[in-house]
């Protein structure tokens, strides 16, 4: 079986993760939004909040948006950057905070690496009645345009078969439905856009050092890695196609 990289690697890449991790996009959290019928005076829960790439998307629309990353360099960025969000530390396994206390459970890129009993048991407690769980993944990234090169290629082949394969195979396993449809939530609901962003190359680099298979490896062969790519990769501007899926439920 394919060796799978860690879900702890992130804080190694922290502040690659806030530099080269494209944010959310707005029109689909917007759809999930209305359908979960949150307003304004909703609080919401940003679970494996990371930097807070989707808690700043939250926080203009809410009146209370908690966020809770066990990784104390995520959270440390997170607090920088989304001063308007309470940032808590904690694993979706144990959520610091009381029964009954959120509408929603956002989860951007992160469901994959909790979703077991225990933590949906978790999201369930935390939940108020008929409250909501959101999740969204970028389940595919089209080619850097213009390319790159086979080298540069060859050389995050490399880095994925030392540090094992990125999440994104989890994603497109579906194991994580198992969970949901064994708690009290309705059938998922799922929507998807595709939209393009623009990568600066510091940007794209930064993106790559922060896929969890290489900011899990030890530090003198990520070093190589980044050295290389940067050796590799011309400096331009990029167009990247990236496609983005959000699934979405309530409590029946
Ligand atoms: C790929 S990052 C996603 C961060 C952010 N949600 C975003 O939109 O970019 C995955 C995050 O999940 C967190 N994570 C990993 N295991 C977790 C767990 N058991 N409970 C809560 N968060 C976890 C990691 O620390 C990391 O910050």
């Amino acid at each position: 079986m394919a060796k799978e990289a860690p879900p702890d690697a992130f804080g190694n890449s922290a502040r690659e993760y806030e530099l080269g991790r494209p944010q959310w996009p707005e029109e689909l959290i917007d759809r999930v939004v209305a359908d979960l019928d949150l307003g304004a005076d909703s609080t919401v829960l940003d679970l494996g909040a990371g930097t807070g790439k989707l808690t700043r998307s939250l926080v203009p629309r809410f009146a209370r948006v908690i966020a809770v990353e066990p990784d104390d360099e995520m959270r440390a960025v997170l607090d920088e950057v989304v001063p308007g969000a309470e940032a808590l530390a904690g694993p979706a396994e144990a959520i610091p905070l009381p029964n009954d206390s959120v509408d929603a459970v956002f989860t951007a890129e992160a469901f994959h690496w909790y979703a077991s009993e225990e933590s949906v048991g978790e999201i369930v407690r935390v939940l108020r009645p008929r409250g909501g769980l959101a999740i969204f993944w970028n389940v595919d990234f089209g080619d850097p345009e213009p390319p790159m090169g086979d080298e540069v290629e060859r050389v995050l082949d490399d880095a994925f078969a030392k540090g094992g394969a990125p999440g994104i195979g989890k994603v497109l396993s579906g194991f994580w439905r198992e969970p949901i449809a064994k708690a009290p939530f309705e059938p998922l609901r799922q929507a998807e856009v595709e939209r393009m962003v623009t990568r600066t190359r510091d940007q794209w680099l930064a993106n790559m050092l922060s896929v969890s298979s290489i900011a899990s490896l030890p530090d003198a062969d990520r070093e190589e890695v980044a050295q290389r790519l940067g050796e590799l990769v011309p400096d331009v501007e990029y167009r990247w196609s990236i496609r983005t899926i959000a699934y979405w439920t309530r409590l029946g």
